[in-house]
């Protein structure tokens, strides 16, 4: 049954074909992947512990054999994953957001080139540069795909040019990224490079990637989309496989996914279910919350620059308006505050709300230093050059009452602020 689908759904005739009523996001994220159990009737799936499985004659089972190629519980996480990515059709879930990153990248073979947006999260920047490029001698070639014009970006990719790797935005500057036009480049170059978006920040209920034409889309399930801080995972989704190259890239990642290993629990796929089937209204709060402490945040004496897409004034507007939906919002903000390491150092201890921590998507609000955490791995020349600087503070805006996160923030600026004064 295709991943979008209910045993029990609606299905209405325009004509020649039979046509499905396409469910809303909310009821997809609590029912597709976690039908009632066919044999007990529970309405919530069971954990299925088992390692291995009971064949009824050699090579005759019930579609199990070992826990690491399948299992109930991840394939059901795998089921909702791809309904919930619009335009989705495959997904496969990995041990954690890097695990996805290198199974992706070994995918590609020895002695290939990517492309890849210059601000993307330091432990994907890590990988590409001392793991693939030491082990399977993987070139990268990182662009500012945001300014980058379209001879630049066509410039970058070679002939062996396999992927073009996009945050959107991007962590933890928010840049934006035109994923339409990125995808016409890749179709029309000779190369014909796939093109994989890394939808961590937004989430499948703010972007949908794949219908902007993107051919994979990426996840560190551990932000938003488990979005409780209490699983470490991630996940590619895919297409339906309308052409052969599609195809052989999709069977590759099974058969790595296989091969490597790196999969997630069946507890972990169970709890992940579990965080998506609010993933709907969580994002909704998120995205209001961060509205309010943006527009607190612009409104301060303390804080030099706020970057958030979709906050009044910001001149990527526009493009925010086409590459977010439904609204252009959410949790995600970044700012720099004025009085550089000092004042961000005092902001970050002074909050009461806001935990000091690295990560980001859960119900709790958290706070960070991308220089001296998340991005610590950049070199320094680099982070320079992206706007990494001792200032810079990235906050990822939870579900709590927006007006006390606000008056948090406020509080935590104004002890800021006297330090600077000191
Ligand atoms: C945008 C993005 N992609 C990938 C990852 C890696 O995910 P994980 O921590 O689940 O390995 C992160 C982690 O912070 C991230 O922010």
């Amino acid at each position: 049954m295709s991943p979008g689908l209910l045993l029990n759904d609606p299905v209405v005739s325009d004509g020649a074909k039979p046509k499905l009523i396409e469910d809303g996001f909310g009821t997809r994220a609590i029912h597709v992947g976690s039908e009632p159990n066919v044999e007990t009737g529970a309405v919530i799936p069971p954990i299925s512990l088992s390692t291995t499985y009971k064949q009824e004659a050699v090579g005759v089972h019930k579609g199990y054999e070992y826990s690491r190629s399948a299992n109930p519980n991840r394939n059901a996480l795998e089921a909702t994953l791809a309904s919930l990515e619009s335009g989705g059709a495959h997904a496969l879930a990995f041990a954690s957001g890097s695990a996805t990153t290198a199974t992706v990248l070994q995918s590609l073979g020895p002695n290939a080139h990517i492309v890849s947006v210059n601000d993307v999260y330091g432990g994907t920047f890590r990988y590409m540069t001392r793991v693939a490029n030491e082990n399977q001698g993987l070139e990268t070639t990182f662009v500012d795909l945001e300014h980058a014009d379209e001879e630049a970006i066509r410039d970058a990719i070679r002939e062996n040019t396999k992927l073009i790797w996009v945050e959107s935005p991007t962590n933890p500057t928010l840049r934006l990224i035109d994923i339409p036009r990125l995808a016409q480049i890749a179709r029309s170059h000779p190369s014909h490079p796939l093109l994989l978006v890394d939808n961590t920040f937004l989430s499948p209920f703010y972007a949908s990637p794949l219908l902007l034409g993107a051919d994979i889309v990426m996840h560190s399930i551990t932000k938003y989309i488990n979005g409780h801080s209490d699983v470490v995972m991630g996940a590619l989704i895919l297409p339906a496989l309308e052409t052969p190259a599609l195809t052989r890239v999709y069977e590759k990642l099974r058969f790595l996914q296989n091969a490597i290993g790196a999969v997630p629990s069946a507890y972990d796929s169970w709890l992940a279910q579990r965080g998506a089937k609010t993933l709907h209204l969580r994002m909704k709060a998120h995205g209001e919350n961060a509205l309010l402490v943006a527009r607190a945040l612009k409104a301060s004496p303390h804080v030099e620059e706020v970057i958030y897409p979709g906050l009044e004034g910001d001149k990527r507007n526009e493009l925010a308006w086409r590459m977010l939906s439904p609204h252009a919002k959410n949790g995600m903000i970044s700012f720099r505050i004025k009085g550089g390491f000092e004042a961000a150092e005092t902001f970050l201890t002074s909050t009461r709300l806001f935990t000091l921590a690295e990560s980001l998507g859960g119900v709790e609000s958290l706070a960070e230093h991308p220089a001296r955490m998340t991005h610590g791995s950049v070199p320094e020349r680099e982070r320079e050059l992206l706007g990494i600087g001792e200032g810079l503070v990235r906050l990822s805006v939870g579900v709590e009452d927006g007006e006390d996160l606000v008056r948090d923030v406020l509080q935590a600026l104004e002890k800021a602020g006297e330090v600077r004064a000191k």
